[in-house]
């Protein structure tokens, strides 16, 4: 097969780093890829926003699945102009993608499906919000709508904060037209877990759980992050958790999503908030998730590229999915600065790694035939072993491995697995 892979980050490496274990792989592109996919496959600088540039290198260069990593293409509706050509692909249609790219339509799709979410009240008007504001008795959490790159979500903490969020994101529309409309919902607590799952729309399969590491510092502390560490199987997500989240989110958003005309191919992402209610979902997204991505690929055992392939047909119920036994962990190596203003140019060196470990590259560049420093997270360091505490000690024990100007990590990820080692 030849095989196309969108985007540039370290899910789409980890991605690439799987697809190139494919007995069936005869040609792989990443457009644009970074300089961890080269290790993979051949990058190829495309505008993926041009999507009929897209279409002619698809079919200039034979390719028999694109496969969309990140969520902008998504909802530009990428896969709609592949697929009018008839290009395979791994990925929902951007009706689909909507689950990730509105708020408001995600909401109101699990409202109609009575899928277990945070109550909830949608505005364009500032007015009306803030009278909504006066009027609920718990605590909050304010959404714009649209895609705003993880920074949409505001978690206020009194009502003038809460009132002084929806002026910017309503009136100085600091989120652009993301903003126009938002979510205001009740604010849950509880652990939570990302659930990925593989769906051709009518049947869905459940990745292993994960959960990732949100705040910059040890100990939950400092600012919200895209992440900076995961790990799988998350232990705090039981098995009669993973049946409950089954029967009760995924397969009624698949189904609902094809009853009402938009059947969902490709990655549901279920961001999961384990209360003492039972679970809740935070949100959903049209992809796989990064970090998630870099611990939850390593264990999957299936070739990837036939799930994929079965995704995109509607024939995934004849793939058998299976997972390796053992943990996986990810620390995210992240640049001077980051989440605000990052120092980037910094020149990375690294050392060859053990085996079951791998250095997925983020936001790096090739510079000659250095590699440098391009974005915050740069570098996500992952490993893999049978037991939790053990794969925490090999990731840590090889970080001196890898060194940049300014990288910066947390020292704490995955320890909040242990307490549920059993
Ligand atoms: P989202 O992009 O909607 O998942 O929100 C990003 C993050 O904000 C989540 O991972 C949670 O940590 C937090 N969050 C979102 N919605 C809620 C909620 N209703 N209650 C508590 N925390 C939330
Ligand atoms: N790790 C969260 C996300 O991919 O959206």
């Amino acid at each position: 097969m030849n095989v196309l892979i969108i985007g540039s980050g370290g899910r789409e490496h980890a991605i690439a780093w799987k697809v190139a274990q494919s007995p069936r792989l005869s040609k792989l592109y990443i457009a644009p890829g970074n300089p961890g996919t080269l290790t993979c496959g051949e990058n190829v600088s495309l505008d993926t926003s041009d999507h009929a540039a897209v279409v002619r290198f698809c079919k200039d260069k034979q390719i028999d699945l694109v496969i969309v990593g990140p969520e902008i293409p998504l909802a530009a509706g990428l896969v709609d102009s592949l697929s009018e050509s008839g290009i395979h692909c791994f990925g929902p249609k951007q009706a689909a993608a909507q689950i990730e790219a509105s708020k408001v339509f995600s909401k109101d799709f699990m409202r109609r499906h009575h899928i277990p979410t945070a109550r909830y009240a949608t505005f364009t008007q500032l007015d009306d919000a803030i009278r909504y504001l006066e009027s609920v008795d718990y605590p909050i959490v304010i959404k714009a709508s649209g895609l705003a790159a993880g920074k949409g979500v505001i978690l206020p903490e009194t009502f003038e904060e809460a009132k002084s969020t929806l002026e910017y994101i309503l009136i100085d529309k600091t989120f652009g037209n993301a903003g126009s409309e938002v979510v205001i919902e009740e604010r849950l607590s509880g652990q939570e877990v990302s659930l990925m799952a593989f769906t051709d729309g009518t049947m869905i399969v459940p990745m292993l759980p994960a959960q990732d590491h949100k705040r910059l510092l040890d100990d939950d502390k400092g600012p919200n992050t895209g992440g900076m560490g995961a790990y799988a199987p998350a232990p705090a997500f039981t098995t009669e958790m993973m049946n409950e989240a089954l029967e009760t989110v995924l397969k009624p958003a698949i189904n609902g999503m094809r009853m009402e005309g938009n059947p969902f191919v490709g990655v549901l992402y279920a961001g999961l908030i384990l209360t003492e209610n039972g679970l809740s979902v935070l949100e959903f997204n049209a992809r796989f998730g990064d970090p998630e991505t870099q611990v939850v690929l390593p264990l999957l055992k299936t070739d990837l590229l036939d799930i994929a392939e079965a995704c995109a047909n509607g024939t995934l119920a004849n793939v058998n999915i299976k997972w390796k036994k053992g943990t996986a962990v990810c620390v995210v190596l992240a640049g001077k600065g980051y989440p605000e203003k990052v120092e980037s140019g910094k020149s990375v060196k690294l050392k060859s790694l053990p085996q079951n470990m791998v250095c997925f590259h983020a936001g790096t560049k090739q510079d000659g035939t250095n590699v440098i420093t391009s974005g915050g997270r740069v570098l996500g360091l992952t490993a893999w072993a049978s037991d939790i505490s053990e794969t925490i000690e090999k990731v840590y024990a090889n970080i001196d491995k890898i060194s940049f100007d300014g990288m910066q990590y947390r020292k704490d990820i995955a320890n909040r697995a242990l307490d549920g080692e059993k």
